[in-house]
């Protein structure tokens, strides 16, 4: 049996072609473009997504018997906003998770509406990434558009409605959007009402590894697929990447070095953060997660080394790096989006701290690369303070395949990092759930102990750990000094 996974990314979709073992049989890759129409604004077109998917598809199964593919599951980047109307016509590009617009709508619903009052329905606070603001600001700003919503859904579920024609969402996905009650898994009638629409427009719950349909004759031709094949409910980015690495089972962690950079700690049991920093979701695997979001990681390394220093070869600007690190005198603060967790600020952005003449080029990009490790740390710290004793986690995203930055976050988090076969976490993790769901496996966590293995862990050195920690208090340091600043420089 063969499943195909995906990743529906910000910068491009990824496939793959996995069989029962776990090996990965093809892989490809299709970009496509993000626009940023206003400052703040981050937006994509759902049908971009769409011919990333039939040309994807078709390339992946060359050379291979399409007739094999049992079933598709995909991961997809988490919170974003895509409406159709009732012709089923995509009424406005998709407003991304990264999208920071919503500043009024999200202030609105935690100062208004109330934290603790959101914190009771959906286990979480606002953020302006989250789909529920994106709604009221839709009903403030496009009241048109607004009016013309027949369906509301998230871009994975954008892909598994071209694919199946079922208006489907998993529970992990729907946790983002502030709409679902996460304890009770059912959507949140009151939620609904706050943001003004019905739930006649709200995809129906399935578990991540549940099958929602199968793929319609039509397509299933278009894409050389067999009949029958089914298509799970998939999972969002992150929980899709925790199935991946195999973080399932309680008190696990990964941490996703992707153009996000995430904390995700799986938990048997639902739990909430007292002060709402981390997000408390669903798990992939039908138990419950929590997770820190840094809104821009890889994103940073990838902006400085292309559009300040002209290259696209990333390791060339590490050479060397791993003998210098612990002693940088620059610092980054990498908040090139604003920032989600655990400051939760729309308005700030990134900075360089301790420029002198004699600073270098490497100096610049180590303190990008050191920056997000110690972001990272912040929500690391929240976990610590409530409780979670993160002895080690699993790595993964396409930042982690940077030995240079491997290292540095081991040594900023001061725990062993385990990196998976495949760094590909949530287009495995899709795969993983595909194999679920057409009965290879009779569980997620059946399916993660046996087709996960780790090939190499990143170990902490004591003497680097301790350095960085003197490193990590002088960064802790530096955006409370310059946080008020950034509203008068919008
Ligand atoms: C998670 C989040 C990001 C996106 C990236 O809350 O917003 O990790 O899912 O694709």
């Amino acid at each position: 049996m063969v499943t195909i996974g995906i990743d529906l990314g910000t910068s491009a979709m990824k496939l793959l072609l996995v069989n029962a073992e776990g090996e990965i049989l093809n892989t490809v890759t299709e970009e496509y473009p993000l626009f940023f129409p206003h400052p703040g604004w981050s937006e994509q077109r759902p049908e971009d997504w769409r011919i990333a998917l039939f040309s994807g598809v078709k390339k992946l199964l060359e050379g291979f018997d399409g007739s094999e593919v049992a079933g598709i599951g995909v991961g997809g980047q988490m919170h974003g906003l895509v409406a159709l109307d009732e012709s089923d016509n995509v009424i406005r590009p998709a407003i991304l998770w990264n999208d920071s617009r919503t500043d009024k709508e999200t202030e609105y619903l935690n100062t208004v509406i109330g934290k603790d009052k959101l914190s009771a329905l959906t286990a979480n606070i606002a953020f302006a990434g989250f789909t529920a603001p994106k709604i009221l600001w839709m009903r403030n700003n496009e009241p048109e558009n607004f009016r013309k919503i027949a369906k509301i859904m998230l871009p994975k579920d954008y892909i598994n409605y071209v694919l199946t024609g079922v208006h489907a969402c998993d529970f992990s996905d729907a946790s983002g959007m502030l709409l679902l009650d996460v304890e009770h898994r059912r959507w949140s009638r009151e939620m609904l009402d706050i943001c003004g629409i019905s739930e006649n427009v709200m995809p129906a719950l399935f578990e991540s590894y549940e099958v929602i349909g199968t793929v319609k004759p039509e397509a299933a031709r278009l894409l050389g697929l067999g009949d029958n094949v089914k298509v799970v409910a998939g999972a969002g980015d992150n929980a899709a990447a925790a199935v991946g690495t195999g973080t399932v089972g309680d008190g696990e962690c990964n941490i996703s070095l992707g153009t996000s950079g995430t904390i995700f700690i799986s938990g048997d049991r639902f739990g909430v953060d007292p002060m709402n920093s981390l997000h408390s979701f669903c798990h992939a695997d039908g138990s419950y997660h929590l997770m820190g979001c840094m809104l821009s990681a890889a994103s940073c390394n990838k902006w400085f080394c292309e559009e300040i220093l002209g290259t696209s070869d990333f390791a060339s600007e590490q050479t060397g790096m791993m003998e210098r690190l612990g002693d940088n005198r620059v610092f980054f603060l990498p908040y090139l989006m604003g920032e989600r967790s655990p400051i939760n600020d729309t308005d700030v952005r990134g900075t360089f701290v301790g420029l002198s003449l004699d600073t270098s080029r490497a100096d610049m990009v180590q303190a990008v690369l050191e920056g997000v490790a110690f972001a990272i740390r912040d929500s690391f710290e929240v976990a610590k303070s409530i409780g979670y004793d993160i002895r080690r986690s699993k790595i993964c995203g396409g930042g982690a395949k940077s030995p240079v930055w491997r290292k540095i976050m081991a040594n900023v988090l001061g725990i062993p990092l385990d990196i998976p076969k495949t760094e590909q976490g949530p287009g495995m993790g899709g795969a993983m759930l595909a194999l679920v769901g057409c009965g290879a496996f009779s569980s997620v966590r059946e399916a993660a102990e046996r087709l996960v293995s780790v090939t190499y862990t990143e170990e902490p050195d004591d003497k680097l750990t301790a350095k960085y920690e003197a490193q990590y208090r002088r960064f802790s340091k530096i955006y409370p000094s310059v946080k008020n600043l950034y509203k008068e420089l919008k």
